[in-house]
């Protein structure tokens, strides 16, 4: 602040000198106001609170989208960011949390890597007594009620799923293709390890099920949220099942391109013979959505959940804090179709 008013000041000294003096030419103007933005950002710079982000892998689709959008905003807001890449190794993420709170962030903003080991990060936060909003992995209620300065914002990955399930639901046919009754699958999970899988899995199913379908599980494969993974569990299957499979259910739009290329290499054509679904509605995904290449996706909103991570960051930074059973803020999904996925492009 001190700083700030004697930059102010210098300013008004400058600026009565140049009074003083006449009418200066337009480059002696320009380059004042040069100095004095430059001043400003750095005063700005050292006066802003420090966010460190740490995303378990920055070779994720989806996160891509969702840690351009979270650091953009951060920016714009006037924080210093630093986001660092967790390699998909928990070890690592931890040491870098150690860094963070070494280097006195204010905040801290995890994407983690392991849900499983959630309770060695929120231990690390709490006795360093940082503000921390953990995303897109949910932990345990539990696990999240060590803490009263932590809060998760993503998505309730039943929804996802139930949304998967009612896509094929509304196909003319619900799926059943050959009308024997029966709709038999293919499923391609994202990393076990994550709720967003197991419970996409399971909920894509039950929508099914809950509509009065009978299922029959051809396949069940762990692609970790791969797009090549996706390509040669989808290739396996067609290879090992041919005909009988009328829907590949995959977690996430990664697996699902790379599902759409082996669909089309043994020569079937989704909407038609087959029906293919994914989650998160990448850019790639929507395009195959209205090129009738994919039956539907569903919107993991990037955007809505790295405004809500920030907002509840900030109510953090001003002293808010949570009750055990309260810790989870979600931000809903939408189902992606022909008829809107311009709306989401
Ligand atoms: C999911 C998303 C996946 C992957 C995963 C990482 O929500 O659908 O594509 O990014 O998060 O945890």
């Amino acid at each position: 602040m001190k700083k700030l008013l004697s930059i102010g000041l210098a300013l008004t000294m400058v600026l009565s000198l140049v009074a003083c003096s006449g009418t200066p030419t337009k480059t002696e103007t320009q380059a004042q106001a040069e100095t004095q933005a430059e001043a400003v950002a750095e005063t700005t710079k050292a006066t802003a609170k420090k966010v460190g982000v740490c995303i378990y892998k920055f070779d994720d689709a989806f996160m891509t989208t969702y840690r351009n959008a979270l650091q953009s905003m951060l920016e714009e807001m006037g924080y210093q960011v630093s986001v660092m890449d967790g390699n998909n190794d928990q070890s690592k993420q931890n040491e870098q949390i150690d860094t963070f709170i070494t280097q006195g962030v204010d905040a801290l903003i995890i994407n983690p890597v392991m849900t499983s080991s959630a309770d060695v990060l929120i231990s690390k936060v709490k006795a360093a007594n940082i503000p921390t909003v953990l995303i897109n992995r949910e932990p345990t209620v539990e696990q999240m009620a060590e803490y009263n300065k932590l809060v998760y914002v993503g998505c309730d990955a039943r929804q996802s799923g139930t949304m998967q399930g009612e896509l094929i639901l509304d196909t003319p046919n619900k799926g059943d293709i050959n009308g024997d009754g029966i709709v038999k699958y293919v499923m391609i999970e994202g990393d076990p390890e994550n709720v967003d899988a197991q419970y996409r899995t399971e909920f894509s199913v039950k929508a099914l099920t809950d509509a009065g379908m009978k299922v029959e599980m051809l396949d069940d494969q762990q692609g970790m949220w791969d797009r090549e993974k996706g390509q040669t569990i989808a290739a396996n299957a067609l290879a090992k099942f041919g005909d009988e499979i009328e829907v590949i259910f995959c977690n996430n739009d990664d697996m699902a391109i790379g599902a759409l290329q082996s669909i089309n290499s043994a020569g079937r054509k989704v909407n038609e013979n087959i029906y293919l679904v994914g989650v998160d509605a990448l850019d790639a995904a929507i395009n195959e959505v209205l090129a009738g290449n994919m039956t539907g996706t569903v919107l993991n909103d990037a955007k809505g959940q790295a405004s809500g991570a920030v907002k509840a960051m900030e109510d953090l930074l001003g002293g808010k804090t949570y009750q055990s059973g309260s810790q989870s803020i979600y931000v809903n999904y939408v189902k992606v179709t022909p008829e809107n996925a311009k709306n989401y492009q």
